[in-house]
């Protein structure tokens, strides 16, 4: 079987993450959303309510499993037997760093290979940051995120 791994924060999801999910999820028998357990990142929302609303999200694919991980991505990978880890890149920015992430994937385990994908172009601009900013302030994050992404940012903002 041949399995691919998607890792993340995830805080929240967004469609230009569920754009690489859908796009990633044809290449492999089996997709892992890999959601990082990282209590040094000040996150908004806890690793429970962002995989509820990303299994929300991916519930009409069949090949997708969420799951939640800590210590080294490639340590994760292998014991999931994964053959990759997908990365979405958005632009230029993106590339320094993740391509310092990919060669030290490699470094620690070569079996393992990192494929990029480039986000579209109508979400190059998107990031979950950027959500969490407008958001804050009261501004519409319709159609940058998932209708449940949607409502819990309310919640947590307290907004109608
Ligand atoms: O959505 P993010 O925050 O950009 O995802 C970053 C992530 C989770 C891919 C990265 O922080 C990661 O892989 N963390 C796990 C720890 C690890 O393996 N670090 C070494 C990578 S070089």
């Amino acid at each position: 079987m041949n399995i691919g791994i998607y890792p993340g924060s995830f805080d929240p999801i967004t469609y230009g993450h569920l754009d690489i999910i859908a796009r990633s999820s044809k290449l492999f028998d089996k997709l892992i959303v890999a959601v990082l357990t990282n209590p040094r990142k000040n996150a908004l929302f806890t690793v429970d309510e962002r995989i509820e609303m990303i299994r929300e999200s991916v519930k009409d694919f069949d090949n997708i499993e969420i799951e939640s991980f800590s210590g080294l991505l490639v340590d994760f990978a292998r014991m999931k037997k994964a053959k990759a880890i997908i990365k979405g890149l958005r632009a230029v920015s993106d590339f320094e760093y993740e391509l310092q992430m990919a060669l030290m994937n490699s470094k620690l385990d070569n079996e393992i290979e990192t494929i990029f994908i480039m986000t579209s172009s109508k979400y190059s601009f998107l990031s979950s940051s950027i959500v969490k900013e407008v958001s804050s302030f009261g501004g519409c994050v319709a159609g940058l995120v998932p209708p449940i992404v949607e409502e819990r940012l309310r919640q947590k903002f307290n907004m109608k």
